[in-house]
């Protein structure tokens, strides 16, 4: 067996699978299925200062190759949060990551201002795909300047590690991410979903009952990958989480030749409930096959003739 764990700055996995927000809520569910602790970690659903009813239905739909969803970070508020589902979430013995959001930089320092009381939480991923209210409803994470605002707005109040999740929907990712590192982050985490949308023309409506929404799943693997390796390259230093499209074990190992430290698997676990634990054993048994001792030297390991 070789040596799965890596290191995501100072938080340390036993292994490089996570699942990934909004896919596995606490793992409550999920632990009914498999033992939690085969997880390097798992990151929460999105929680936001006040409860989130949500979009209208419906809020998921199928495609060819992925799905659509606009949940709209339905969630019942950090307060609820912290009084129902971190009891159950701090017992679990794999890394703990919690994902905001806030409307504008105040609402995201009031919730670090709570999460940074809770010691059994190893990092924040902070989630900037969601619309900043004071900048006419445009994502967070699509200028610079507001990632490098936010950032350092709220590396003054916490040390727990900060990590960025980006949204794909932008010009120049790695931009976008050298601003969030410049400006205190740990780690960055990409991807979020692609804008989409899916038409039913006979009723001429869309699939959705927000209209668009965002695609996950395979659909969305080589964007992905590209995202993951220009950030890699850009920012050789910074670890960076790969998500989008993992299906199968191969899927995360290619994330991790693309330069990632470690993944998140989401959307296939709706297919394939017990998908990051076979992601977990694949990536040993690739290891083992093609004599990585470690599972950290995948990282960036893709043969590259220039
Ligand atoms: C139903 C659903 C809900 C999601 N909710 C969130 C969320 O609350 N916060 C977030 O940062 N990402 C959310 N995502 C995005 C995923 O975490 C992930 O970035 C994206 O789905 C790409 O990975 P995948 O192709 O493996 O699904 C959600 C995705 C899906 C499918």
């Amino acid at each position: 067996m070789s040596d799965l764990a890596v290191n995501i700055g100072n938080v340390r996995l036993k292994n490089p699978v996570m699942v990934a927000s909004g896919c596995f809520g606490v793992g409550r569910e999920y632990g009914e299925l498999f033992d939690l602790s085969f997880l390097g970690g798992i990151v929460t659903k999105t929680v936001t200062l006040e409860p989130r009813e949500g979009n209208l239905p419906p809020r998921v739909w199928e495609t060819p190759a992925g799905m659509l969803n606009s949940i709209g970070l339905a969630n019942p508020g950090i307060s609820a949060f912290i009084e129902t589902e971190i009891p159950f979430f701090r017992e679990l013995d794999c890394a703990k990551i919690i994902s905001i959001a806030g409307k504008n930089f105040g609402e995201f320092v009031e919730i670090i201002k709570k999460i940074d009381a809770l010691d059994c939480i190893d990092a924040i991923e902070i989630n900037v795909s969601c619309p900043n209210v004071e900048e006419g409803g445009l994502a967070f994470g699509t200028s610079p300047e507001t990632v490098s605002g936010l950032v350092s707005t709220v590396r003054k109040i916490t040390e727990k590690p900060l990590w960025v999740k980006l949204t794909p929907n932008v010009t120049d990712i790695a931009e976008i991410g050298r601003s969030a590192v410049d400006a205190g982050a740990d780690a960055l985490c990409a991807i979020n979903t692609l804008s989409a949308m899916e038409i039913d023309i006979g009723r001429r409506v869309s699939r959705l009952g927000n209209i668009t929404g965002g695609l996950s799943g395979a659909a969305i693997r080589p964007v992905a990958l590209a995202k993951v390796f220009a950030l890699h390259r850009a920012l050789p230093d910074v670890p960076v989480v790969g998500i989008g499209g993992i299906t199968e074990a191969g899927d995360a190992i290619a994330h991790m030749l693309a330069g990632a430290s470690a993944v998140q698997v989401g959307s296939g676990i709706f297919r394939s409930p017990h998908l990051p634990i076979e992601v977990v054993v694949g990536i040993d048994q690739y290891c083992e096959f093609y004599d990585f001792p470690r599972a950290e030297d995948l990282t960036g390991a893709l043969n590259i003739e220039e």
